[in-house]
């Protein structure tokens, strides 16, 4: 393409540890690099065209094919409310991007719109029909792939991921609070994610960098929950801006919303939710799902090398310092087309389980187990044990 763009050693690094250490790519398979044309202008989508290139050309020194594909999304409405789209009107993955999906060992995904628990139920469904082997890179740009969040070493990740789900058991009891007054409690269910339990292995599916454990299937949820953000891509659908000008306080009983209170932001949700219980029914569309946490230690992003403001606040939901619900319960209703991920952002929580801690303020409860410290010890010169000093 005659464009010589020089990797630095971070970034390889980084290429090293998605196609190695999450995605295991190896010779002769064929892999999709796929990313969206919207994220190089300001789209929702981002991504750089520098970025791609260093993923091909990391396929391709592996001794794989790589096919790198552009899809151009369809322009639809941000907020999805009044008039929540169906399974018939909602917008459609595009058949070409089905089609390679179908004829790929692997595909690496760069569209953030293409999530398996934010944006159309289309997605899952298709990843469940094709089988394709599926990763998600969050480290879209040049500058994200040059973080020390891309360069922690995937299995240390993972294995943090792993020691904190080994805290949740079904039947437990879990308490979580926040200096801001939230305080809400109840027991654990078994596990509703597509895994089957709080520590399965994630199969054809990964994220790059990993970044939580599946959320607390929550029994019996009281208390009072207190946010003033929410987890970018929901705000957007719902039309509230990630972060509020004035907290908002809800009050749940036996796993439901009861009420929102506070400002502007409230009333849209309030008024969200009589829409959404139209679609969803009363009993889902006010149903508490999660809690679940960040794990990844190095998921705070300097603004210079991620400047879009949200999906950076989206990547810091990964830190260990945050920890987030879910508002409304999608799985009941075939033809509401929507993986709903309404998530209010707690930022310094504590989050217990059967009095076991897994996060208290900006700090993993599992950091000083021995089986991550001992993993730590095998990266000496990579941000792990000490991920916070390589920022
Ligand atoms: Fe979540």
């Amino acid at each position: 393409m005659g464009d010589f763009r020089p990797i630095p050693s971070a970034a390889a690094q980084a290429i090293d540890n998605l196609l190695d250490g999450c995605a295991a790519v190896q010779r002769d398979q064929h892999v999709v690099i796929l990313a969206a044309v919207d994220g190089l202008y300001g789209g929702v989508n981002v991504v750089d065209e520098t970025a791609i290139t260093w993923v091909q050309q990391g396929v391709q020194a592996r001794g794989a094919h790589a096919t790198v594909m552009w899809v151009d999304l369809p322009v639809r409405r941000t907020v999805i409310w009044p008039d929540i789209p169906t399974r018939e009107t909602v917008w459609r993955i595009p058949a070409p991007v089905k089609s390679v999906m179908r004829g790929a060992d692997l595909l690496i995904s760069h569209v953030l719109d293409f999530s398996t628990e934010e944006e159309l139920k289309e997605w899952p469904d298709l990843l469940a029909e094709t089988k394709v082997h599926f990763v998600r890179n969050m480290a879209t740009t040049a500058g994200l792939l040059s973080t020390a969040w891309a360069r922690t070493p995937h299995e240390y990740v993972s294995e943090l991921r792993l020691r904190t789900a080994d805290l949740i058991h079904a039947g437990a009891r879990w308490e979580l609070t926040n200096p801001n007054g939230t305080h809400l409690e109840g027991t654990v269910g078994p596990a509703t994610s597509n895994w089957g339990s709080y520590t399965a292995p994630r199969g054809r599916r990964g994220s790059f960098p990993e970044g939580i454990y599946p959320a607390i299937n929550p029994v019996g949820m009281q208390g009072e929950l207190v946010f003033d953000r929410m987890l970018p891509v929901w705000a957007r659908d719902i039309g509230v801006p990630p972060s509020f000008d004035r907290p908002v306080t809800v009050t749940i009983r036996d796993n439901h919303i009861v009420k929102f209170e506070g400002g502007t932001e409230a009333r849209t949700l309030e008024a969200f939710y009589v829409e959404l219980a139209k679609v969803l029914g009363e009993d889902h569309g006010y149903e508490m799902r999660a809690p679940h946490g960040g794990i990844h230690p190095a998921a705070r992003i300097r603004p210079v090398l991620c400047p879009d403001d949200e999906y950076r606040e989206f990547l810091h939901s990964f830190h260990p310092s945050s920890i987030h619900l879910h508002l409304g319960n999608h799985r009941y209703n075939d033809d509401f087309p929507y993986c709903l991920h309404a998530a209010p952002e707690l930022r310094g929580s504590t989050l217990k389980v059967d009095g076991k801690v897994l996060h208290d303020g900006d700090r993993l409860g599992v950091m000083d187990h021995p089986s991550v410290t001992a993993m730590a010890a095998r990266y000496p010169d990579r941000p792990a044990g000490d991920a916070e000093r390589w920022i």
